[in-house]
């Protein structure tokens, strides 16, 4: 058999496998939380057979998407397999110990329970919460070291493919500019524990590339995780990205991943004026997060029972917001979307 046919089973198995670890994971801690802490369970829609059928052949169009881009090499397919596999399986116990505190906050509706040492003036209110009920919220080590395993099974498995994106989009935008790796500049915002900054050093390995978060504990954890893998140095800066302390058009390309559906709707709207500002005239903004109502209607109950079941204050707004207009009411153009599985790429250009 051809090496490449082998490459690509080998991804559909981990797939696969992600997939099962993540829905018995779920089905598995619902039914603990249902024996020790029924009050704490939300009423959610039930999701018929139809659906489910209707989510996973979603899900295998999301894989053979990205597959076929590695395979067109538009990143590298080692991307495709990428873990810090023995770090999550000895995190994995830590998920279940931290599920009690969970369903505490879940019952008693406590949604800003952040630890005290923080100084609160130094972030945006809307920030201090728990989003997903997340212990400490975005501000704790613990938080961070947890937070790449509760994403994988959230999404069965799929998030990075789904980061993964982003990538081709931000090739064709930065290709543009004709210019040598090592001259060009791309920013990611809100770029969390960093695996959208890995998933870029390894496909533009020679290009400067910043990270930007307001999480000292995440951007430590990504710091971690890009040190103990191959690449170049990759800078990571700690700010608001709402007013990000870089001068007027420094970057070739942005990237902003799952953020907006955690951001008032006025937040939604600076990021992207602050991304126009700091972008380069002809640079590219290259923008993922949830799908939206208005064009994955049939999956309208997953995304209804997603905020029912996680702590998402802006989730509902954010779903209903038109992303496009924002883009354009800044003075973005080419401005286009794309739906993939659970998320939604922007792709929007500044002339
Ligand atoms: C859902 S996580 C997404 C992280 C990452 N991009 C990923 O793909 O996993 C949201 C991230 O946005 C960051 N964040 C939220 N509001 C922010 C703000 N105003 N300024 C900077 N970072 C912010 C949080 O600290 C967190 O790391």
């Amino acid at each position: 058999m051809p090496k490449k046919d082998l490459t690509k089973i080998a991804y559909k198995t981990l797939q696969q496998g992600k997939s099962i670890a993540g829905l018995a994971h779920k089905e598995l801690s619902t039914k603990v939380m249902e024996f020790f802490s029924p009050e704490s369970i939300p009423k959610t829609s039930k999701v018929s057979r139809e659906l489910l059928n209707e989510l996973r052949k979603s899900m295998i169009e999301l894989e053979e998407v990205d597959w076929e881009e590695a395979e067109n090499g538009i990143y590298p397919k080692t991307l495709l397999f990428e873990a810090p596999w023995l770090d999550w399986l000895k995190k994995y116990p830590l998920i279940w110990l931290d599920l009690p505190s969970t369903w505490i906050r879940r019952k008693n509706k406590n949604t800003r329970d952040i630890p005290k040492r923080i100084n609160r003036e130094n972030y945006p209110s809307y920030y201090l919460q728990n989003f997903h009920h997340q212990t400490d919220g975005y501000l704790s080590d613990k938080s961070a070291e947890l937070y790449d395993i509760q994403v994988e099974i959230l999404f069965n498995g799929t998030a990075d493919a789904m980061r993964r994106r982003i990538l081709s989009p931000l090739k064709e935008g930065l290709n543009k500019f004709n210019l040598d790796q090592t001259k060009l500049k791309i920013l990611d915002v809100a770029t969390g524990t960093g695996r959208t900054l890995q998933q870029m050093r390894s496909t533009f390995p020679e290009t400067n590339i910043t990270g930007i978060d307001l999480s000292g504990s995440y951007l430590k954890q990504a710091s971690k995780y890009l040190n103990n893998r191959d690449g170049e140095m990759v800078e990571l800066v700690k700010g608001n990205v709402e007013n990000m302390p870089f001068n007027d058009e420094s970057f070739h390309a942005i990237t902003c991943v799952f953020l907006f559906h955690e951001l008032p709707r006025e937040a939604r709207q600076n990021v992207i004026n602050e991304c126009y500002r700091i972008l380069k005239p002809g640079g590219s903004f290259i923008l993922a997060d949830s799908i939206q109502l208005s064009d994955s209607p049939k999956f309208n109950s997953v995304m209804e029972n997603f905020r029912k079941f996680f702590h998402e204050p802006y989730y509902i707004d954010y779903v209903k917001d038109d992303i496009s207009e924002k883009l354009v009411k800044r003075g973005f153009n080419e401005v286009s979307s794309n739906s993939f599985f659970m998320t939604k790429v922007w792709s929007a250009k500044k002339e």
